[in-house]
């Protein structure tokens, strides 16, 4: 089983040294992210490189860097990455992204393996993929690739993608090819609402699902690309109460910390935790909508949320920030980005 850390859930310097150190790849969607695999240690045969929408002079620079494949998202894309290979007299490794249409029951905005979704060669069109990676000059085709969606929280949609993928291999195999490896994508999903108490993400069930799914050609390995489920419980936004302010039908919470630091509850209606960390455990319970500065009324992280009695000056920490908050943080409103700070 190879590992490949999605750097867009968290692509901190430190963090990615760690990761670096742990012997895992890099799962990249730009070169920006494979630039800085590089930089912060991971090799670039680790580095694989997905993303819809790559430029001709990013697929340059990447064949050019040694990367350990693209995981390539339309047939148009094989075209381009063959002949630009070719073009400067190099061999590009290739895996196919396959859109396996598998509902993976999250959020609209990150589920990727439905026919509806940009991501990915449709599997209709698999066969046609298959010949074109085996034949097309600039190309050593090296394996299959599905992504599914992110924060998933039961393993069925996973052993459905097992199956799925081993119809893929054995039409692959009667074509003549040579898998090397299946790359299963990401998308293990996190306790948002307890990750104290439940702070490990399920990757036993995860790699059981494989395991016992998977058919797997002799000599071939298993990839996936995890990205929350190895940061998210990993960070906090720690954020001062501004104001308690009584509203006519509502009491607002308004803390320093707005979407532009985590996008997540206005983008996916995300609910984090939020503890009051200056509040004694005796004071009694009141119910808050808890906001940011930010003028945008979609800057509120929870509305009639339960927090002991809050008062100006108290911290609030919002939990399970570790992943797609920093990496997904703007400037809008001209918003300074919130300090990273670690502890061991
Ligand atoms: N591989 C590919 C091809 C992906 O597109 C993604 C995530 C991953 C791996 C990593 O998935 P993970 O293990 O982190 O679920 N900003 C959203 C999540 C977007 C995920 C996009 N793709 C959020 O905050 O929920």
């Amino acid at each position: 089983m190879h590992v490949h850390y999605a750097l867009k859930a968290n692509p901190d310097a430190r963090i990615v040294a760690e990761v670096a150190k742990a012997g895992f790849g890099a799962d990249c969607v730009s070169i920006g992210e494979v630039r800085h695999a590089i930089d912060c240690d991971i090799p670039a045969n680790r580095c694989v490189y997905s993303g819809v929408g790559k430029t001709d002079p990013e697929i340059i620079e990447a064949i050019n860097l040694g990367i350990e494949c693209f995981n390539v998202e339309s047939l148009e894309e094989l075209h381009i990455i063959s002949h630009l290979a070719s073009h400067i007299g190099k061999i590009a490794p290739i895996a196919l992204r396959i859109n396996p249409h598998i509902d993976a029951h999250t959020h609209h905005y990150i589920t990727t393996g439905l026919a509806e979704n940009k991501f990915g060669i449709d599997i209709t069109l698999f066969d046609q993929a298959i010949r074109m990676a085996t034949t097309l000059p600039g190309l050593h085709f090296r394996g299959i690739h599905c992504h599914i969606g992110s924060q998933i929280l039961t393993n069925e949609p996973y052993a459905l993608l097992c199956s799925r993928i081993n119809e893929l291999v054995a039409r692959a195999q009667q074509a003549g090819a040579t898998i090397e490896y299946i790359n299963v994508g990401g998308g293990i999903g996190v306790d948002y609402e307890q990750p104290a108490s439940n702070p490990i993400a399920d990757f036993q069930g995860f790699f059981d699902t494989l395991r016992q799914g998977l058919i797997l050609p002799t000599g071939a390995h298993i990839h996936c690309e995890l990205g929350r489920s190895i940061v998210a419980q990993c960070g906090s936004i720690l954020s001062r109460v501004i104001y308690v302010k009584e509203g006519l039908e509502r009491r607002f919470v308004i803390i320093d910390a707005g979407m532009n630091n985590l996008i997540r509850p206005a983008l996916y209606q995300a609910t984090h935790r939020i503890d009051n960390l200056s509040a004694p455990s005796s004071t009694p319970t009141a119910h808050y909508d808890i906001v940011g500065p930010v003028c945008e009324s979609a800057d509120t992280f929870a509305e009639n949320y339960p927090l002991p009695r809050t008062r100006r000056g108290d911290i609030l920490a919002i939990r399970s920030a570790g992943a797609y908050a920093a990496s997904m943080a703007s400037l809008y409103n001209l918003r300074c980005p919130a300090d990273v700070i670690y502890t061991e």
